[in-house]
């Protein structure tokens, strides 16, 4: 096929970016029609776990469009039972409720109507506010967009967008009180009760968060004492933790969840990615049945369902990804590989450009900066992050964007999340290209 056709027929392709037509697809590789290999290092965007392209899963497509193509979500499916099951042996007993959707926007979405409804069946109407934090990424509908804080992906919509109160982030590297870890007072998180009580508890139903911040601000992971104080906060206001782990969700901190590390439990846990290993749109929430027990008392209907609620084909999908991960025990994997690459990457905290690597498990994250000593970033004109992205795709490894900026707009981090299937050598891979890139890169951007 030719390069035009795929560029014609792409809907807006992006500035810059060489079409690229891949054809296949196999552990950590995506081929393209020329034959040039690429390593898949951010696992698509932070989301692929078992790799591409296993036969498994193919079969069990096949198998449930042979079976149960389609049913509308108030009917049960064998898989999406098996599934339920298989999800709620990796969260804490207290969530036994789980409701499937499409896409992690749209669990969000389904997470911040379920606290809406269920305060007016608890008859505390007034409380419809939902809190988030700076430097978080809930999605992209209206909604979520409002809940996150990646203000690239708002700026075109402010007006439309709801003003919703926000919270400090736990961004060591650059603290927002101008404090330093172990020495603060954790404030980030005395921060959520200081704007409760400025919105008025009354108002506000849920709290959302990241346990382990993605792109919005780059592998950002709290101090342990960060999500004790969050629960107790929200356990005094009655208002609800909602805990976004569409990114962190099965394995990819290396724990089965991204707040097993932390020793809390949230109301709701919302969940994408992982759950299928993005081999089908398959997302949910998890909620607690204490909860949902107020549903069954007044017989109230969750007011959100979509065609593909549920779909037996994703449900199908996602269950033999989560049979996979069990049996080739790929949590476990995904801890020992995410330490290696930790490692990996701090070596490359002696270059100047690197001012800061952090994250967990297979959810890494490099920050460039202009000045290491200052920690000012680099000229926004130079599009730093996009141009280390190109430089190490055409040299064969993809990594992904992330997004924090400053009120200049100057911000370069980027992501390195792969499959949890990657070995050392791949890894190395990896690290050696982004190594070389920067080095490359760093005469001429540092001077
Ligand atoms: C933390 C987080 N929440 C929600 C979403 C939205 O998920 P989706 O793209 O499946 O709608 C993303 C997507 O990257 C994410 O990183």
């Amino acid at each position: 096929m030719e390069m035009q056709e795929v560029h014609d027929n792409m809907f807006l392709p992006l500035p810059g970016l060489p079409p690229i037509l891949i054809t296949r697809t196999e552990g950590v590789y995506l081929y393209d029609s020329t034959g040039a290999r690429f390593i898949d290092a951010s696992g698509g965007p932070m989301a692929v776990t078992i790799g591409l392209g296993r036969k498994e899963v193919a079969e069990a497509a096949k198998k449930a469009v042979e079976e149960v193509s389609y049913i509308l979500p108030i009917f049960a499916s064998e898989s999406r039972i098996e599934l339920t099951k298989r999800i709620k042996k990796r969260l804490p007993p207290e969530l036994n409720e789980v409701y499937f959707c499409s896409g992690g926007s749209e669990a969000n979405e389904a997470a911040v109507k379920f606290a809406r409804q269920y305060h007016v069946l608890a008859g505390r109407e007034s409380r419809y506010k939902v809190m988030s934090r700076d430097l978080s990424y809930h999605g992209m509908t209206l909604l979520t967009l409002s809940i996150g804080d990646v203000k690239m992906r708002q700026r075109d919509f402010l007006p439309m967008l709801w003003r919703n109160p926000r919270v400090a982030p736990h961004y060591c590297y650059r603290c927002p009180f101008g404090k330093e870890y172990p020495k603060c007072d954790i404030d980030c998180a005395l921060d959520l009760e200081k704007k409760i009580l400025e919105e008025g508890p009354d108002t506000v139903a849920a709290f959302i968060v990241e346990p382990v911040v993605a792109s919005a601000g780059g592998g950002l992971v709290p101090p342990p004492e960060y999500f004790p104080i969050v629960r107790e906060t929200c356990d005094k206001y009655d208002v609800l933790l909602i805990v976004d782990e569409v990114v962190t969700g099965f394995g990819r901190t290396g724990r089965n969840m991204g707040m097993d590390h932390f020793g809390v439990i949230p109301d709701i846990a919302t969940f994408a990615k992982g759950a299928s290993s993005a081999y089908a749109p398959l997302a949910g929430m998890a909620v607690r049945g204490s909860l949902t027990d107020l549903f069954k008392e007044k017989s109230a209907e969750f007011q959100h369902l979509y065609t593909f609620s549920a779909h037996p084909l994703s449900c199908a999908v996602a269950n033999e990804v989560q049979r996979i991960i069990d049996d080739e025990d790929l949590v476990a994997r995904a801890a020992r590989m995410g330490d290696y690459l930790g490692k990996k990457l701090r070596d490359l905290e002696e270059l100047p450009m690197v001012g800061d690597v952090r994250g967990k498990g297979l959810l890494r994250s490099v920050e460039f900066v202009r000045d290491k000593a200052s920690k000012e970033p680099l000229p926004k004109e130079k599009k730093v992050k996009m141009d280390i992205i190109t430089t190490c795709l055409l040299k064969g490894v993809f990594f992904y964007p992330g997004y924090w900026e400053d009120e200049q707009g100057r911000g370069d981090h980027i992501m390195i999340a792969p499959p949890f299937i990657i070995t050392e050598e791949q890894i190395d891979e990896c690290v050696g290209v982004l190594q070389e890139t920067v080095e490359e890169m760093q005469p001429m951007l540092l001077g």
